[in-house]
């Protein structure tokens, strides 16, 4: 089998992720960026020594003969590309979360099941290994049946106000909390039947970024698991990390606590900044990327050569957005709201 001919939807932050991840994968050519800014693509393709480079995804997609595409625009600008890409037979890694609106998630699973394409959302928390060596625990049996599962995953202000042009469209809940609900229903193996939310904001708005600041949510499972939440957007910039991470699993046998925060493996201190530099997410060693925001990146092209089954389903992703929908309206509304699945 011949490279894997990959094109890359929207020259952003993140697609530079993807981009690093297929530079050096031996199963992958990048052949094509696009980007609605065009001169975003070109600057992109000429970094990355990629050979084309578009203004729309429409036009890469019929002047270029892929095999898969990442779609790596903002949250709400999932859907188009994805139903065009399934459309014409595309394999796709979209970026977390699969689609932000009722409609959107429906048209892009039929789009999917109709064109029989392979599609995998980059939900990476799982390729985290104090997450991944804590679910392998459950799985052994080591904790029993899983109870409840406490999960605080904030970012820094600057990810709202600096970094994000767009996060006053989008929500912490799709940028964070995506991650949040796919690892509690990971550890589950369950669906949520329903949940109860409340919010906070002031902060950003003050900022002139019209989002919330931050929800509390408490998820229930059909099998009777519980969970709760916190997904905030105004956790300190002078804090030590850029996320600020506790999650505890308790089942009837066990529990495991982790406390990603406050690595004391790596202190910096300069005379301008201290910081704990991040060991897990992404970073490069000897000239190569590491870190669990690659692996899940790799693992789609890993098994798209192989024909094995990606570790998130199209339904798992799907089913993310719907239990995030669920919350906004519990939190406007508050009232508990029922989860709808696909
Ligand atoms: N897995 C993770 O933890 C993680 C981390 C960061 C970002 N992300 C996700 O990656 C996605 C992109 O985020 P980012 O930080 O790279 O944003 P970004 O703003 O840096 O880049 C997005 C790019 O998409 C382009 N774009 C917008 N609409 C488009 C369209 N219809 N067609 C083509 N290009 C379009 C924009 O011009 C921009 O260049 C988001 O869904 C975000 O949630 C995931």
């Amino acid at each position: 089998m011949g490279k894997i001919r990959v094109g890359i939807i929207g020259a952003g932050v993140w697609g530079k992720t993807h981009a690093f991840l297929y530079r050096e994968h031996s199963g992958v050519e990048v052949v094509a960026v696009c980007d609605m800014d065009k001169s975003k693509a070109d600057a992109f393709a000429r970094e990355f020594s990629i050979p084309m480079s578009f203004g729309s995804h429409s036009q890469m997609i019929s002047e270029c003969a892929l095999d898969a595409v990442s779609i790596v625009t903002p949250d709400f600008a999932h859907a188009q590309a994805a139903c065009d890409c399934a459309n014409a037979g595309l394999d796709m890694l979209i970026e977390k979360p699969l689609a932000t609106t009722y409609d959107d998630v429906e048209r892009i699973v039929e789009a999917v099941r109709k064109n029989k394409v392979r599609v995998m959302v980059d939900l990476h928390n799982r390729w985290s290994p104090p997450f991944a060596i804590a679910k392998q625990s459950l799985d052994e049996g080591e904790l029993g049946e899983p109870r409840s599962a406490y999960f605080r995953l904030n970012d820094q202000m600057w990810v709202a106000t600096d970094m994000l042009s767009w996060s006053a469209k989008s929500s912490i809940l799709w940028f964070l909390g995506s991650h949040a609900v796919d690892t509690v229903r990971w550890f589950f193996n369950d669906e949520v039947e329903s949940v109860f939310a409340v919010s906070s904001e002031g902060v950003l708005r003050s900022k002139g970024i019209d989002t919330e600041d931050i929800f509390q949510s408490i998820l229930k499972f059909r099998k009777g698991g519980i969970a709760t939440l916190e997904n905030g957007w105004i956790t300190p910039n002078s804090s030590p990390c850029v996320n600020d991470i506790k999650f505890n699993i308790t089942g009837d046998k066990g529990m495991i606590n982790l406390d990603l925060s406050n690595s004391q493996m790596i202190e910096r201190f300069t005379d301008k900044k201290s910081d704990r530099p991040d060991v897990l997410v992404q970073h490069f060693i000897h000239g190569k990327a590491k870190g669990f925001a690659y692996e899940s990146i790799r693992h789609f092209i890993d098994n798209l050569v192989s024909g094995e089954e990606f570790l998130v389903s199209l339904e798992d992703a799907a089913n993310v957005s719907f239990v995030i929908l669920a919350i906004m309206e519990s939190a406007k509304t508050g009232e508990p709201v029922k989860v709808c699945h696909v």
